[in-house]
């Protein structure tokens, strides 16, 4: 065999190695362009959950999610857990629109990662960050589990908990959620407050979202 087909050869396997990694690695990325993705995701009694259009960030839809104070949205991968590898360096990237600023202090999502496994009935919280709601429009946020993370465990579960609130309440539409196996470079706006340091200075070329954050749309 020429030693040209065998370096394409290969490359050819290199590659499909590669690739098959690639697909193993992938979690779905909810995008709500399919009726499926609204399944994933569950909720308090007094929340509702629907994909809609009159907001999005991608496609045409997006999910709306119609609270009451201290409402959560639940969504399990208890058979496909994140650990190893993807613990250490994943972490959440979202697209959250706000129709009205809320202030005060409290006004915060809470999103927590959680082991709901290990000791059955009395899930441990692995990781936890929150989300300021004093802001109107669209907001991207990634943040990585380790940056967020309380103690060690692996994840199954993640929980978006809203405010404990006497205010009026408005929905909020979710899009483009995804937990990725990589995040490398933390970027997002102002509305997650800082975690560690040196996020937000000016010299951190990779700190993009809130500039995609302000391109228009719906
Ligand atoms: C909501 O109102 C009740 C009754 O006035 C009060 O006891 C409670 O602390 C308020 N909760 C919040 C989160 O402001």
């Amino acid at each position: 065999m020429g030693s040209r087909l065998m370096i394409r050869l290969w490359l050819s396997v290199a590659l499909n190695l590669l690739f098959i990694e690639a697909i193993q690695a992938a979690r779905t990325v909810y995008t709500f362009e399919d009726a499926a993705h609204l399944s994933a995701f569950t909720r308090s009694p007094t929340s509702t959950l629907e994909r809609t259009t009159t907001r999005y960030k991608d496609g045409t839809n997006s999910l709306k999610w119609t609270w009451t104070s201290g409402d959560e949205i639940t969504h399990s991968f208890t058979s496909d857990i994140i650990e190893r590898s993807e613990l250490r360096g994943g972490g959440i990237k979202l697209w959250l629109y706000n129709t009205h600023k809320r202030t005060g202090v409290d006004e915060t999502l809470t999103v927590s990662f959680l082991d709901t496994l290990t000791t059955s009935g009395s899930p441990t919280t692995v990781s936890q960050f929150k989300i300021s709601l004093n802001f109107k429009g669209w907001r991207g946020i990634w943040v990585s589990y380790k940056e967020s993370k309380l103690v060690s465990g692996d994840i199954d579960t993640m929980k978006i908990t809203a405010p404990t609130t006497n205010e009026t309440t408005h929905p909020l539409f979710i899009d483009l959620l995804r937990l990725v196996s990589k995040l490398s470079k933390q970027t997002r706006d102002e509305i997650v407050p800082t975690i560690g340091q040196g996020i937000y200075t000016p010299n951190n070329f990779w700190q993009q979202t809130y500039r995609w954050s302000l391109v228009r749309f719906l």
